[in-house]
């Protein structure tokens, strides 16, 4: 196929028009009502049991953060009034260190995996004070109190034995013990996105929709009325499942040699953890590029696109390092363009679906919102956040000026401390 020909087709493939971004914000309307109702959804709809905080949370509090790369651990001080410090903290990775274990390899059992969550705690707590723990857990759980939740099945890769069908909370309740980590005291498990949400909202009122655009995709959303009780609450969409998309022939390679055939089918389209793959399938039919499954990674998707000098040489020195692989110019070119392509459809896609949760609460826009999203897509990826911007803009029109789009940094982890202060409210 010649230059121009390929390259055209792919982008009538992968390019989302505003009538495609109005279908897929409509449709992702109709599945969150039909998950409310309890009808079939692919948006699972998962209760929290919490609500937006007041602001007025006060203390300190530990948070641990899982979410599948690394495990982190933090003490928070919160002041009130949406203030908030971080005294300490520490991040591990959870696989690649030499010698020890793969934590999210199904050759790891969840007593190894949630051993090593305690120990990080551990490591952090001072042994003579007593506190309590923010559990934030990133996959999809069935939450049946605040402090308990059952991991319903693994995203992002993940196959760690013996956590599915599980209570998280229970887990690591008897791992602190097991560790000897007796005077830190878990009170509170939830999502990433609504600790994103819960860390905006801490001092803007407005915010209502919580969302991750990293490794993995997810969003939330403050349901005023929820099918449990009589409060309005924050509700774990798990949108990373909607599946009312136009798939590529790529889209479906990429599922078909995944561990979910089938399954999180947005999040294959738009998350970190896939655009690598994404980019490397459609690679290897169009540019003889010779990189193994999974072998680009979502940061030399970053660098891609962030090579501005005029032969490439970023992208060349990249690929001759790291694959050990020669290119022409115009296979870097290719490269680029594909990529970008890649790169745009999901933040379009991101953004189709705030619009669905937008028109949900507001069908009219007659209030102020704003979407607090965090993740290393969002933040880092060239062009990303305001791609999704632009894509806002282009479905809602004027009353895209009620629409703020924040990016709340390490809000999964501070949203465990701030929901801990909730939580432990008489
Ligand atoms: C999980 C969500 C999570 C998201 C972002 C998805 O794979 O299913 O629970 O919020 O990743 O980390």
């Amino acid at each position: 196929m010649g230059e121009n020909t390929w390259l055209y087709t792919l982008s009538q493939q992968l390019t989302i028009n505003k009538v495609e971004l109005t279908t897929i914000a409509n449709d992702f309307r109709k599945e969150m009502q039909n998950g409310l109702e309890g009808k079939a959804s692919s948006l699972k709809m998962l209760p929290t049991h919490l609500g937006r905080p007041t602001g007025s949370e006060r203390g300190a509090f530990l948070a641990v953060d899982f979410g599948g790369t690394n495990v982190r651990v933090l003490a928070a001080e919160l002041a009130g009034e949406g203030q908030y410090t971080i005294k300490h903290q520490l991040s591990v990775p959870l696989t690649g260190g030499a010698g020890t274990p793969d934590y999210t390899a199904h050759t790891t059992n969840a007593d190894t995996l949630f051993d090593f969550l305690a120990n990080q705690i551990g490591q952090l707590a001072s042994p003579s004070l007593k506190y309590r723990l923010g559990h934030t857990f990133s996959f999809p759980c069935r939450q049946t109190s605040v402090n308990h939740s059952i991991l319903l099945h693994w995203t992002k890769e993940i196959a760690t034995s013996g956590v599915e069908g599980q209570d998280v909370g229970c887990l690591l309740d008897k791992a602190l013990l097991r560790q000897g980590v007796t005077n830190v005291k878990p009170v509170v498990i939830l999502n990433d996105t609504v600790g994103t949400l819960i860390t905006s909202a801490y001092a803007d009122n407005a915010t209502d929709i919580g969302s991750i655009c990293g490794t993995g995709h997810n969003t939330c959303y403050l349901e005023p009325l929820p099918p449990l009780g009589n409060k309005p609450m924050i509700i774990n969409m798990e949108s990373g499942n909607f599946d009312l998309l136009p798939l590529t022939r790529y889209d479906l390679l990429l599922d078909a040699d995944s561990q979910r055939p089938g399954e999180q089918r947005l999040e294959k389209m738009v998350s970190g953890r896939y655009i690598g793959e994404l980019v490397r399938l459609i690679a290897q039919e169009v540019i003889n590029i010779p990189i193994l499954p999974y072998g680009l990674k979502s940061e030399d998707i970053s660098l891609f696109l962030a090579d501005t000098t005029p032969d490439l040489t970023k992208i060349e020195h990249l690929l001759a390092e790291k694959f050990n692989c020669a290119t022409t110019h115009l296979n870097r070119a290719n490269l680029q363009t594909l990529s970008r392509l890649v790169v745009h459809r999901s933040a379009r896609l991101a953004a189709a679906t705030y619009v669905g949760v937008l028109w949900h609460l507001d069908m009219k826009m007659q209030h102020n919102h704003t979407i607090a999203i965090d993740g290393s897509l969002y933040e880092k990826m060239p062009g990303y956040a305001g791609h999704l911007q632009d894509a806002l803009v282009e479905v809602t029109g004027s009353d895209a000026a009620k629409i703020h789009v924040r990016l709340i940094k390490d809000g999964s982890g501070i949203g465990a401390a701030i929901a801990a202060a909730i939580a432990a409210k008489p």
